[in-house]
């Protein structure tokens, strides 16, 4: 029997992976990191990652509510969803000013990236185009976004991150409360506006719980949990939107592909992913398999506003329109 030895490590490399080793051990016995110097270069690499991501999901809510914001019936409801977005750029300001600390450039990040290298999910790369569609994005879509943050906050080993999703989480705390109160409202409006109501989260619930990505099961990269930058895995997260989100639906009477399974003692969804958007009817197929491949290809190619909402951005082509 051959015997295959391991390459010894240099000193640079034995220092690297002693530090490796006793970040992993503070971690797990729950200490916080409180500065760059503390950190290995894979947490870094993890944490920023993660940041990233999440400043360009909150930077996409202008692009996607920008429809709802012109089209608003009243006054009042067109200022209701210009203080969420005005929230939603707070919170993303808030985030690549932090990314900044580590020697990115927020104005690079946001003017000089392409569309695509974004890093934002379907669910708020949709045009939400009115005020029924947008206030059944904050009941379901801004519940998602606000079970990672609670997460984030409650759990993230980066203290200064941690710390800083306190206010984010009290102002998403408020749009989903906004979301609930008007999709009740407009469920008990007039049977076109429930019709409206239905038609919406028929499109954004499957969208909503892909929010938490594939299933742990699938997943081969764990770091955001080893390192305790995330405190919930995938279906954990997605577990919890569910129980929030499908009690909510049924209290008011609108049709989710969830229910109550008594068996297992918990909500669950009444589909499996992988499934297939029939772009032409522009709805869920919820018959015809596809592939995981063809889902990342679908995530991949970007929801309606990702490209022409990026790019004004970047142009700041809003102007007088924007009000
Ligand atoms: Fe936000
Ligand atoms: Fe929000």
């Amino acid at each position: 029997m051959t015997q295959v030895a391991t390459p010894a490590l240099s000193p640079n490399e034995a220092h690297e992976d002693a530090r490796e080793q006793s970040l992993q051990i503070r971690l797990r016995a729950g200490h916080q990191v409180e500065s760059e110097e503390d950190m290995t270069p894979r947490y870094r690499e993890v944490l920023l990652q993660t940041m990233l991501i999440a400043a360009d999901l909150e930077l996409m809510t202008l692009p996607s509510y920008y429809g709802a914001l012109c089209t608003a019936p009243s006054l009042d409801h067109k200022i209701s969803v210009a203080s969420s977005i005005q929230d939603e750029m707070g919170h993303a300001q808030v985030m690549y000013r932090m990314l900044e600390d580590f020697g990115l450039d927020a104005q690079e990040l946001i003017h000089q990236r392409k569309p695509e290298e974004f890093k934002s999910f379907e669910l708020i790369e949709q045009d939400v185009g009115d005020y029924v569609t947008c206030v059944v994005m904050m009941a379901l879509g801004d519940r998602a976004g606000y079970t990672t943050t609670r997460d984030l906050e409650a759990n993230c080993s980066f203290g200064p991150y941690a710390r800083s999703l306190r206010k984010v989480n009290y102002e998403e705390r408020f749009h989903v409360a906004h979301g609930e109160r008007w999709v009740r409202h407009f469920w008990n409006l007039s049977p076109e506006t429930r019709r409206r109501v239905q038609a919406a989260v028929d499109l954004l619930f499957p969208m909503s719980a892909a929010w938490f990505g594939t299933p742990d099961g699938m997943k081969k990269r764990t770091d955001q949990l080893l390192y305790r930058i995330r405190g919930l895995s995938n279906d954990e997260l997605r577990q919890q939107w569910i129980n929030e989100v499908v009690p909510f639906c049924e209290s008011v009477g609108i049709r989710v592909p969830a229910r109550f399974d008594t068996d297992q003692g918990r909500y669950v969804l009444t589909y499996q992913e992988p499934i297939a958007w029939d772009a032409e009817r522009r709805q869920w197929d919820y018959d015809t398999p596809i592939t995981w491949q063809q889902k990342f290809a679908h995530w991949k190619k970007g929801g309606p506003i990702k490209q022409p909402g990026l790019t004004r951005i970047q142009n700041e082509s809003w102007g007088d329109e924007l009000w």
